[in-house]
C-alpha cells in the first residue's frame, strides 16, 4: 500500500465514524445547526490529524478501532478551526474543501455556533467509556486535547496570527516570531495528536515525549507547506485560495524569507522530525512517510 493509500483507508474509517457520531452525540435531525455541523465535518479533508491519532497508536501495536473515536475527536478541533478561521473577520474565505465555506453556505452566526458545537463534541467524545476503558487516559486525552488547541496552543497561534496581519508589515516581524506562531496555531495540535497515540497505549514517558517532539516537527513543516501552497499552489486541487496570504499581508516564512528558503527550512523540519521516530525502528515507517507527504503535497 502507498502512502496516500493508508492515508486514504484511514480517511473511509474516520468518515465512517464521524458520521456514527455526529448521528449519536450531535443536534437531532432536522435541526440546521446539524447541517451546517455536518457541512464542516463530512465529506472532505485529507483527516491527516486522525491519521497521525491511528498510526501513533500503531506504533504500539494499537488497532485503528481503538483509537478512532480519540481520532474523530482530534478532527473535530480541526474543522471547528477551520470554520472559525474562514469567518470574514478571521480569514474571510469563501471556499474550504472544494465547496462554500460554513458561513457562505449558511450565514456567519450559524458558521459561529457550528464552530462552538463542533469544539464541544470533540470534549463529549473524549469523556465517553467508548473511546478508552481507563478513565485516566480519557482525561488525559481531554488535557492534552484542551491545551493544544487553547490559550497556550491553537488560539493563541490563530491570535498571533491575525494581530501580525490587522498591525500590517509582516515583514517587520523576526523569523523567530512566525516560528513560534506557526507552531502554536498549527503545530501544538498536530504534536497532540501525536502524543495522544501513546496515551491511548500507555506508552512510557520518553515514548511519549519522543511522539510529541515529533509532532511538533512534523507541524512545523506542515504549516510552511501550508503557506508555500498558498504562494505556489493550485487552488482547484487544494479546494481552497491561492494567493491569499500575500494579499492579507499574512505574516508566513515564504513572505519573510522567500520560497526558496521556506522550502529549505521545510525541507530541515520534516528531517528533524523524523529523526525523533529513530528509536521506534521499522515501526515508524508511515510517520516517517507523513513527515515526507507533508513536504511533497499538493493538497
Ligand atoms: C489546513 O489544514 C489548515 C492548516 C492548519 C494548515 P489541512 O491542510 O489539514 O486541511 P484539510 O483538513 O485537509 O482540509
Ligand atoms: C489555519 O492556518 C490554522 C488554523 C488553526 C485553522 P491558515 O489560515 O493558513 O489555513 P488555511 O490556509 O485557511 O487552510
Ligand atoms: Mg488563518
Ligand atoms: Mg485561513
Ligand atoms: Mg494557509
Amino acid at each position: 500500500m502507498t502512502f496516500v493509500q493508508r492515508l486514504g483507508a484511514a480517511a473511509g474509517h474516520i468518515e465512517r465514524r464521524l458520521t456514527e457520531l455526529l448521528a449519536e452525540c450531535g443536534p437531532e435531525k432536522g435541526e440546521r445547526l446539524g447541517a451546517a455541523m455536518r457541512h464542516a465535518l463530512l465529506d472532505g479533508g485529507k483527516r491527516f490529524r486522525p491519521f497521525l491519532v491511528i498510526e501513533s497508536g500503531g506504533l504500539f501495536g494499537l488497532e485503528a478501532p481503538a483509537v478512532l473515536d480519540a481520532a474523530a475527536a482530534f478532527e473535530c478541533v480541526h474543522c471547528y478551526s477551520l470554520v472559525h478561521d474562514d469567518l470574514p473577520s478571521m480569514d474571510d474565505d469563501d471556499t474550504r474543501r472544494g465547496r462554500p465555506t460554513v458561513h457562505r453556505a449558511f450565514d456567519e452566526w450559524t458558521a459561529i455556533l457550528a464552530g462552538d458545537a463542533l469544539l464541544t463534541l470533540a470534549f463529549e467524545i473524549v469523556a465517553r467509556p467508548q473511546t478508552h476503558a481507563d478513565p485516566a487516559v480519557r482525561t488525559e486525552l481531554a488535557r492534552i486535547l484542551a491545551h493544544a488547541a487553547g490559550g497556550r496552543g491553537m488560539v493563541l497561534g490563530q491570535m498571533l496570527d491575525l494581530e501580525a496581519e490587522k498591525r500590517g508589515e509582516p515583514q517587520q516581524l523576526t523569523a523567530e516570531h512566525v516560528r513560534r506562531l506557526q507552531g502554536l496555531k498549527t503545530g501544538a495540535l498536530i504534536a497532540a495528536c501525536c502524543e495522544a497515540g501513546a496515551v491511548l497505549a500507555h506508552a512510557s514517558d520518553e515514548e511519549r515525549a519522543a511522539l510529541k517532539r515529533y509532532g511538533e516537527g512534523l507541524g512545523l513543516a506542515f504549516q510552511i507547506a501550508d503557506d508555500l501552497l498558498d504562494a505556489e499552489g493550485d487552488a482547484a486541487v487544494m479546494g481552497k485560495a491561492a494567493g491569499k496570504d500575500s494579499a492579507a499581508g499574512k505574516a508566513t516564512l515564504v513572505s519573510l524569507i522567500g520560497i526558496v528558503e521556506a522550502r529549505a527550512r521545510l525541507t530541515e523540519a520534516v528531517g528533524r522530525a523524523a529523526r525523533e521516530l529513530n528509536r521506534f525502528g521499522a515501526r515508524a515507517t508511515p510517520l516517517i512517510e507523513a513527515a515526507q507527504f507533508t513536504a511533497s503535497r499538493g493538497y
